[in-house]
């Protein structure tokens, strides 16, 4: 007999194919997210749920789902679950740490570097044919020498300082926790306050949590460097959208990389996409055909050990992990 699962989106087909051969699965392929009801009523019966971040698990949800043995969210970041409401009721939440590293970091510099080198710009500058021998666009500023700060010192943050490293800038970072490998990393401890005042490039790359809502607002942004460059990988509530909107629009920091908004997705004709000091992306830190293989893959065997009950392979509420 197959499993009855609930699926909110699909995953890439070897994961989804896996699935497809012990699950009866529920899956909801719009494009606009499953809402409470729908979803309440298709949990029911099930015993399993593949969820993502567009989607609330709350208490009021779980209260439909009787059967629910097991959650596997298909991202690293599990803002969207109330985590403690599935501990309640045993139900492990699985996530999808380390495979997304490397490419994350990868989008996080590779962002800071189009900005700061307004690669982008130049690009639109040549499309549009403005490109004429004695024009020129605006010059971007050299990150070698400069101060990047980290907040957020996770797997991500340790591997953008290498790559920071690389590029000959000195890495200052803030962490609820300072990290025992700050010299192999070549990285320094700063308080919040200081890395604000001290870093030429801020980038946040902490999990959203009740610590973290609204960290970037009106009164940080105006203790930054008017020339800082502030990029936001991590998630948009972590960020006062408006307070970063008129601290662009004062030239009070000099430009912002969001690959993360609130909200999310970020409408067309949003006052943020209106200024010319901004770089938006929709939300790819992980999004390589390697890396989004090996998260499917991952939640996945989250969702499938869990209705097995076998240890999920990575899980965000070990003490209600399946032994
Ligand atoms: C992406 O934002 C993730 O949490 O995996
Ligand atoms: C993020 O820091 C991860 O561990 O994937």
């Amino acid at each position: 007999d197959k499993y009855p699962i609930v699926m909110v989106r699909n995953l890439l087909a070897p994961a989804q194919n896996r699935l497809l051969e012990y699950c009866n699965i529920k899956l909801w392929e719009k494009a606009e997210p499953i809402s409470h009801d729908i979803l309440a009523k298709w949990l029911e019966d099930a015993e399993g749920l593949v969820a993502a971040g567009n989607v609330r698990i709350d208490e009021r949800l779980l209260a439909y789902a009787p059967k629910l043995k097991v959650i596997a969210q298909s991202a690293v970041g599990y803002d969207n679950i109330d985590v403690d409401a599935c501990t309640r009721r045993g139900i492990p939440v699985g996530n999808t740490p380390g495979v997304l590293v490397e490419a994350t970091a990868d989008l996080a510099f590779g962002l800071l570097l189009c900005a700061t080198r307004r690669i982008h710009e130049g690009w639109e500058f040549v499309r549009q044919g403005k490109w004429t021998p004695n024009q020129n666009i605006p010059f971007g500023i050299d990150l070698y020498g400069k101060v990047l700060g980290i907040v957020g010192m996770g797997r991500i943050g340790a591997a953008v300082a290498r790559r920071a490293r690389a590029f000959g800038m000195r890495v200052i970072y803030y962490n609820r926790n300072r990290r025992p490998d700050e010299a192999e990393l070549g990285v320094k401890y700063a308080s919040f306050d200081n890395l604000l005042t001290q870093a030429d490039c801020i980038l946040v790359l902490t999990p959203l949590s009740p610590a973290t809502r609204g960290l970037f607002g009106w009164e940080q942004f105006g203790r930054m460097k008017s020339t800082a460059f502030f990029v936001n990988a991590a998630r948009g509530p972590i960020v006062d959208t408006g307070a970063l909107a008129s601290a662009l629009a004062a030239n009070q920091i000099a430009y912002a990389v969001l690959d993360v908004t609130d909200p999310e997705p970020l409408p067309g004709d949003h006052p943020l996409l209106q200024l010319p000091n901004v770089l938006v992306t929709p939300h790819i830190g992980s999004a390589t055909i390697e890396t989004r293989t090996r998260m499917a893959l991952l939640t996945a065997d989250n969702l499938l050990a869990g209705l097995r009950n076998r240890p999920l392979p990575a899980c965000v509420n070990p003490e209600v992990n399946y032994k």
